[in-house]
């Protein structure tokens, strides 16, 4: 039986993604090349580090940058990014999602929120949803980025509930991974193709909560 609930933030409660993609798309212009939606699904539930690292190969400058340099650019991007996280309001939450949060806590699944973002408390703040999950792990707390197990495994202790007794949610192929290197149940939010490890696809959280009803 499922006794836990591990959700994913970027794309399965908010959709930061489009935001993410601005900023790195606004400093690839600034090196020089261009970057396309289409790379930014590659970007997709990966860290921040490799992000720039996948970023900096698109445009043919991998070798260009001390690590030094490498952390400059991640700031200004992050900077660029925070412009829009601050002006984020509840009306952004992904439909559903807070609905499905709420009814799993009614039926005594504990929740947990498990991201890679390092703005995460932030995000959570804005959208004023910090109180929905019993246990929360950001990308400040771990030391090895999806697709490792850590993070889940992390949440799933933190919750005190088995890993196999947990249900996870993500929205990235590298997210799947590690919710099944984990021993959970994945379930994908989006399309079949990109999340093809899941052991379930939804369109959105949307879709789920309207086929419990
Ligand atoms: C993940 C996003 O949740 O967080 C990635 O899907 C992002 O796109 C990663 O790179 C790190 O986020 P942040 O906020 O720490 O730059
Ligand atoms: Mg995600």
């Amino acid at each position: 039986r499922i006794e836990g609930a591990i959700f994913d933030l970027d794309g399965v409660i908010v959709d930061t993604a489009k935001y993410h993609y601005s900023a790195w798309k606004k400093l690839a212009n600034m090196l020089g090349f261009e970057f396309t939606e289409k790379d930014n699904e590659k970007l997709k539930g990966v860290s921040r580090k490799e992000s720039l690292e996948i970023l900096l190969k698109i445009g043919g400058k991998e070798n260009e940058f001390s690590e030094a340099q490498k952390e400059e650019l991640m700031d200004i991007k992050n900077s660029w990014y925070l412009e829009y996280i601050n002006k984020l309001t509840e009306d952004e939450i992904l439909p559903g999602a807070k609905e499905l949060i709420l009814t799993l806590k009614e039926q005594g699944i504990k929740t947990g929120l498990a991201t890679a973002s390092k703005n995460a408390m932030l995000i959570l703040e804005r959208l004023n949803i910090k109180d929905l999950f019993d246990a929360i792990v950001d990308g400040t707390q771990i030391s090895r980025a999806k697709p490792d197990p850590e993070i889940f495994l992390k949440c799933a202790q933190k919750l005190k509930i088995d890993p196999q007794k947990c249900v996870v949610f993500e929205d990235a192929a590298a997210g799947i991974k590690a919710a099944k290197l984990a021993g959970m149940f994945a379930v994908g939010v989006g399309s079949c193709d990109m999340l093809g490890e899941a052991d379930i696809v939804i369109c959105s959280l949307d879709q789920l909560i309207k086929e419990l009803k």
